[in-house]
């Protein structure tokens, strides 16, 4: 049932409020300025111990993998990174006792991510799951984990359980800093701005008669850059892989930081990029890649915390505290790639090729 929607993603993208409010519910600790997550089956001895932490996942659950290590190194200072589970099992990686293992998965079932956990197990690491199907495969096999509590997720294309991954990531590396060096006041900034992210995504969703039409003038494209530094970079990597799953339009992910090292060479007016600027610390330097593009004649759409002149359209979204940032900016991006397919007339559902779960090698 779509619920007056005409497609499951536009429903999915639609329900992201309740979804956060779902993953949250139940969770926060105000008492101490935590979280708690009963299904983790990690004492606080344990938490402690850990040295480094390897998230593994495939396609968009690796993307939400790649702002979670970044949560848990900015918050819990634990070294932190995440990998493609399709290349990690093929690599005879070193596998080391004091790493945590987290696998994430929508679906709980696919097989590159499966693979590398019964791998992880059988050499004795320690694997947490973090995953929307109850009682999945990966939700077994794992030592423990966090559900992210998405509800189904129908489209092929992931967007709800995207969002609720990170999320699910953020309490995480919340817990684990107040377990290690987090401080109290530090604790309650994070609280706080996690209770403030449904409104703030309801806010996002109330853009979409703006996005729609910037989706018109995109859909027109060949092909298109995203663009983001450390917090952006992964936002980034999943718009572009949204927009080439459901458009069939190419798109190209690369750090801001990397553009003066290749893919300036490819900007001109045909190739319009879409930059992922926070309000952070490193708003100057993204400022300058806009500048390094428009010098190009390059088109420029920025997804920002305020109007940004650079650029010819700015998707204002509202400031959450830094480390939370990735969980909100890529939500108007999903509207665009939604959009931009139903100029092109795509089957945004299915999309050609692809199935929900990838249950093969
Ligand atoms: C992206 C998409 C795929 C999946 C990937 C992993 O929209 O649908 O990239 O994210 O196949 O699937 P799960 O999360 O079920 O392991």
């Amino acid at each position: 049932d779509m619920g007056g929607h005409d497609t499951y993603m536009h429903k999915e993208i639609h329900e992201q409020a309740d979804a956060v409010d779902r993953v949250l519910r139940g969770r926060i600790d105000d008492r101490f300025s935590t979280v708690h997550l009963g299904g983790l089956n990690l004492d606080a001895r344990e938490a402690r111990r850990i040295r480094r932490v390897k998230i593994l996942g495939c396609g968009t659950s690796y993307h939400a993998g790649m702002i979670g290590a970044q949560m848990i190194e900015e918050l819990a200072r634990i070294p932190a990174d995440a990998e493609p589970a399709s290349e990690f099992r093929y690599r005879n990686a070193v596998v080391d006792p004091d790493t945590l293992y987290v696998a994430v998965s929508q679906s709980g079932e696919t097989y590159d991510v499966l693979a590398a956990v019964q791998e992880l197990k059988r050499k004795g690491a320690r694997v947490l799951g973090v995953v929307n199907v109850v009682g999945s495969a990966i939700a077994r096999e794992a030592d423990g984990g966090i559900y992210v509590h998405a509800g189904p997720e129908v489209c092929v294309v992931s967007t709800k359980c995207f969002t609720n991954t990170t999320v699910a990531f953020a309490l995480l590396a919340l817990h684990l800093g107040r377990t290690r060096d987090l401080s109290v006041r530090d604790g309650k900034r994070i609280i706080e701005g996690l209770r403030k992210l449904p409104t703030q995504i309801a806010e996002i969703l109330k853009q979409e008669e703006q996005v729609r039409e910037l989706a018109e003038e995109y859909a027109q494209s060949r092909s298109m850059l995203f663009i983001g530094r450390v917090r952006g970079y992964p936002v980034a990597r999943e718009a572009s892989l949204k927009l080439k799953e459901i458009t069939y339009i190419h798109a190209e992910a690369y750090p801001a930081s990397e553009l003066k090292h290749g893919p300036l060479a490819l900007i001109e007016p045909a190739l319009p990029t879409v930059a992922i600027v926070p309000d952070d610390d490193l708003l100057e330097k993204n400022r300058a890649a806009l500048e390094e593009i428009k010098a190009r004649s390059g088109k420029i759409l920025a997804v920002a915390h305020r109007e940004q002149e650079k650029a010819d359209r700015t998707i204002v979204v509202p400031k959450n505290e830094d480390e939370l940032d990735p969980i909100l900016m890529g939500i108007p991006l999903q509207l665009l790639a939604y959009h931009a397919a139903k100029v092109l007339g795509r089957d945004i559902d299915k999309p050609r090729n692809l199935a929900k779960s990838v249950t093969v090698e």
